[in-house]
């Protein structure tokens, strides 16, 4: 594995463990490592394509942010073996199962609509685009639990200013990766994809609003959205879409996936809120993973000094 700083990191350059050890293979038939002989099996696994599986890149020299909170932070196995991806299936250890294999190598963002700048960036872009920072943020899915997670990323407005949206621009239109064929469980999901999601403009221009790139000090682990995802800590888990593929900025408010799906349960804005109970349950309390108490859920996760001011004057019970 290589570990370099940040800025000189190169997506491309990062060998998957699996490929190398593949090449290592290779190698070894050929009789450069070691002095093992061709076997009938060698040849045979020779024949086989490389398999891309999940190789952490490790970041260093990580910016600290006066966002984190200070809070107890949930362990690594909890927060990459309790997901929801539905592409990799509905229940929370599918993803960690399923997504092993998901080939997230030669990753495009596209980022389109009214702006001057339209722009495709690789990977290797975007983790240029600025100082790349730990940001440990309260994280409250919609179902009534929550997770402490060392994030790492960027205000997603440093992107916004690059490609500078044209006064037409109101709302910003996210789209997920969607492959049926390496995410065959999205079938039974019981929710269209491509997943899509969406912000008003003041909201993804939000320094909290993080583009996300990694957690717990290496690269994001594919069931957590590989290889970037926005985090979006005042609204419920599901505005926080993962394996980010298309950006739109548009006059229209968009479509997003679990309004689409369930409309009277899940609007627009899913702002984090005690007071607006889902049809089916509270959202007055929570269970943080790992304990057995419930503890009160905060008005916009707490985040409401950075972020209640964008909602005046709107009756959040009608705008849930
Ligand atoms: N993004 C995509 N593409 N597909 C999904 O199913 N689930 C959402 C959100 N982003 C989802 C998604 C939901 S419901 C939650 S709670 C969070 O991802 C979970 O993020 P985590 O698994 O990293 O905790």
């Amino acid at each position: 594995m290589l570990i370099r700083k940040a800025p000189d990191l190169t997506y491309a350059d990062v060998t998957p463990k699996s490929v190398y050890l593949d090449r290592r293979k290779f190698l070894r038939a050929m009789g450069i490592v070691g002095a093992t002989a061709v076997t009938a099996k060698g040849l045979f696994d020779l024949a086989l394509p490389p398999q891309v599986a999940f190789a952490a890149t490790k970041f260093t020299s990580l910016v600290n942010s006066p966002f984190s909170t200070s809070e107890k932070q949930n362990s690594y196995d909890d927060v990459t073996h309790y997901n929801n991806f539905y592409e990799f299936g509905t229940d929370k250890g599918d993803p960690a199962k399923n997504a092993k294999n998901f080939n997230t190598s030669n990753w495009i963002v596209s980022v389109e609509g009214e702006v001057a700048k339209p722009r495709k960036f690789t990977m290797d872009e975007i983790l240029k685009l600025a100082p790349l920072e730990e940001r440990i943020y309260r994280h409250r899915c919609v179902e009534a639990w929550s997770i402490v997670v060392p994030w790492i990323g960027f205000s997603f407005n440093s992107l916004i200013r690059l490609v500078e949206p044209t006064p037409k621009a109101q709302f910003v239109a996210f789209q997920s990766y969607y492959d049926p064929r390496q995410m065959p469980l999205g079938r039974w999901a019981g929710i269209e994809f491509p997943y899509v999601e969406g912000l008003r403009l003041d909201e993804a221009m939000n320094p909290l609003t993080l583009l996300c790139v990694g957690m717990y000090g290496e690269s994001l682990p594919n069931q957590d959205g590989a290889p970037v995802r926005m985090v979006i800590p005042w609204k419920y888990g599901f505005k926080s879409i993962k394996s980010l593929v298309k950006i739109k900025f548009q006059q229209k408010m968009p479509p997003t996936t679990w309004n689409l799906s369930v409309p009277n349960w899940y609007g627009f804005y899913s702002n984090v809120n005690p007071n607006v109970n889902h049809p089916r349950w509270s959202q007055a309390k929570e269970r943080r993973l790992g304990e057995i108490f419930k503890r009160p859920t905060l008005m916009f996760n707490g985040y409401d000094d950075q972020v209640a001011s964008m909602y005046n004057g709107m009756d959040l019970k009608k705008n849930y």
